[in-house]
């Protein structure tokens, strides 16, 4: 590989850095590329680069430290070298690129890097007028199956359902943004004995059931009423269990009474949805893997995995203390079968390259023992697919214990979403909009604002630590939020009205494509440098599948442009007459274009007035 690369380097044109280009990938690569040629003896190691922290960037945009590593490993070898020395190596074997004006060896042996202007002013001259490219080469004819939401038939979607709704939709808007084919997948609980129970209870109750849908206003009772029925009533409970027998051998009558409890169901959860606006979620729920499962069991046993214990089937999964429970005792199926055959499934007959599963971190084992006991089945290669549990923290409320209602019930997240609205629309009306707003523009900005709090309160933190659900600090118009956010790109789209009549599209986007505008004053060039980050903060979140660095990200863009705004005037006045600082357009555009593909990615609408 080190050899390969050496000799690559020799023939290397100039690196040209594409607009779609992650910078800091690109970085890496150069740094890359620049040891192996400078060590061909090394090991091959990937350059350590990240971007200098704000307070540091006078020593440069970005840093690379891995100097010291290598000077270490050299040192192992018997060969004595200094750091600095090591970095010179590292410099002078750089392939020349568009992208760095000058670096700088400090202090052991830390390497600066300077971005080029020019670089810069091209590419945001190129925001400005093509938009945010996206490089599609990595993922053309790959396939993202992220299975989300998921929740349970016959049972309250709550706040961890929205969750994984919110997350979920994000990481799959993602995906798709650079290209791959993603399969939206709600693995929805609509399968297991309790349906038994359930059916028996809708029978009695809508006997009319395969005519009309049943209305069962409150599928919680309706829950609750079966299961003291048939705790209860013996006669029930066998009425119960024979459903159970006849719904697995696909009797017409009980699939129907199935049906028909899941889709009342269905029209709950729809309603979520569609308030969320989530759409392209595909429902293929446990139910689709029932008759599939007997041939995975088969397999396994062929193979020798499953051992039999005390009348049930386990398997032992590589390095994983508890085993799964295959098949139990008297021939049913688990939680743990459904997800093999689907596993099984969604590689070899989707064709799925990247598996993502959003389910709450409280089923972390289960899932590792699904990946483990799959791979050692043969179901998929870790080196050809990825899978991945992208597992989330619990929801708890502002006194940090579960969220719950005062009366201590889970919260309806219909309810959950209608005080959303009000207070958004209350908030609105404290500032006075309704003067401005027209009776639709108010609605638009109340269903905007507090669901796009409601999301991006979620997506902000770090997915894998418990979430405390706050509305006063969610809609708060002063903080991290996407109120604040969404306020601030109508402010940056406003500009375009105060040059309006002034100068025309047509003479902004020829001095962008000549790129004859400059970033002299810091604050440009700061606003400019966090815009160009977004190919990076993107690329790392597909690579880690977390969310909250796009967010913190769009917040120092926010933060970048307001600086840029108070002390940048887009229209300056010089003795009496007006000049318009066209770069300083071009650059509030594509402030404007980046931060609007970044809210398309949360799933949060975004707004022109409000
Ligand atoms: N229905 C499950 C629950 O509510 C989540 C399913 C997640 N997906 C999966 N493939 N197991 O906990």
């Amino acid at each position: 590989l080190q050899k390969a690369i050496a000799e690559e380097r020799t023939n290397l044109k100039p690196l040209e850095v594409e607009m779609s280009a992650s910078i800091l990938d690109s970085l890496v690569s150069l740094f890359t590329v620049a040891i192996a040629g400078a060590f061909p003896n090394v090991p091959f190691i990937k350059a350590a680069v990240n971007p200098t922290s704000p307070k540091q960037e006078k020593f440069g945009d970005y840093q690379c430290n891995s100097s010291m590593q290598i000077a270490g490993m050299l040192k192992d070898a018997g060969e004595k070298i200094a750091p600095r020395d090591v970095a010179k190596k590292i410099l002078d074997n750089i392939p020349s690129n568009n992208l760095i004006k000058e670096t700088t060896i400090a202090g052991p042996g830390f390497i600066n890097v300077f971005m080029c202007q020019k670089y810069m002013v091209n590419r945001i001259g190129e925001l400005n007028n093509l938009g945010v490219q996206y490089d599609k080469s990595k993922s053309r004819g790959r396939k993202v199956v992220v299975d989300y939401s998921s929740p349970n038939i016959a049972k309250e979607m709550h706040v961890g359902h929205l969750r994984s709704t919110i997350i979920g939709d994000s990481i799959a808007n993602l995906f798709e943004a650079y290209g791959y084919e993603v399969l939206r997948i709600n693995h929805v609980g609509d399968w297991g004995t309790q349906f038994g129970m359930l059916i028996a209870h809708l029978i009695d109750l809508f006997p009319d059931y395969d005519k009309n849908v049943p209305r069962i206003s409150d599928l919680q009772k309706f829950y609750k009423e079966s299961k003291k029925r048939f705790d209860d009533e013996e006669d029930f409970k066998k009425r119960a269990y024979e459903n159970v027998v006849k719904l697995q051998s696909h009797d017409p009558a009980i699939h129907k009474a199935w049906q028909a409890i899941c889709e009342v169901s269905r029209i709950e959860f729809q309603k979520v949805y569609d308030r969320l606006q989530i759409t392209g979620l595909k429902e293929v729920g446990e139910s689709f893997y029932q008759d599939k499962m007997n041939a995975v069991v088969d397999q396994l046993k062929k193979r020798d995995l499953l051992e039999f214990d005390d009348g049930r089937y386990i398997m032992w999964a590589p390095g994983i203390e508890i085993p799964l429970t295959v098949v139990k005792t008297g021939g049913g199926y688990t939680y743990d079968t459904s997800d093999l055959t689907a596993l099984n499934y969604r590689v070899n007959e989707i064709k799925g390259d990247i598996l993502i599963y959003v389910v709450d971190c409280g089923q972390e084992l289960h899932f590792r023992q699904v990946f483990a006991a799959a791979s050692k089945a043969g179901f998929y290669d870790a080196a050809q697919t990825r899978v991945e549990h992208a597992g989330f923290g619990v929801v708890l409320g502002e006194d940090k214990k579960k969220f719950k209602t005062r009366s201590g019930e889970t919260v309806r997240l219909v309810d959950l979403l209608d005080e959303g609205i009000k207070r958004a629309n209350d908030q609105l009306l404290e500032r006075g909009r309704e003067k401005e707003l027209t009776a639709q523009e108010m609605k638009d900005a109340a269903d905007a604002v507090a669901y796009g709090c409601i999301k991006y309160a979620d997506l902000k933190s770090n997915r894998k630590n418990d979430y405390v659900f706050s509305f006063d600090q969610m809609l708060d118009i002063r903080g991290n939020t996407a109120a604040y956010l969404l306020y601030q790109l109508t402010r940056i789209r406003s500009v375009n009205r105060k040059v309006e009549g002034k100068i025309t599209d047509e003479e902004i986007s020829k001095i962008a494509t000549s790129g004859q505008f400059d970033l002299a004053d810091p604050r440009e060039f700061k606003l400019a440098k966090t815009i160009l980050r977004f190919h990076e903060i993107l690329s790392q979140a597909q690579r880690d599948l977390l969310i909250h660095p796009i967010c913190e990200w769009m917040y120092d863009l926010s933060n970048a442009f307001s600086q840029f705004y108070d002390k940048c005037y887009i229209i300056e006045k010089k003795d009496g007459k007006e000049e318009i600082k066209v770069g300083r357009l071009i650059l509030a555009s594509a402030t404007a274009s980046v931060m609007e593909a970044a809210f398309k990615i949360l799933g949060i609408r975004t707004l022109h007035k409000m």
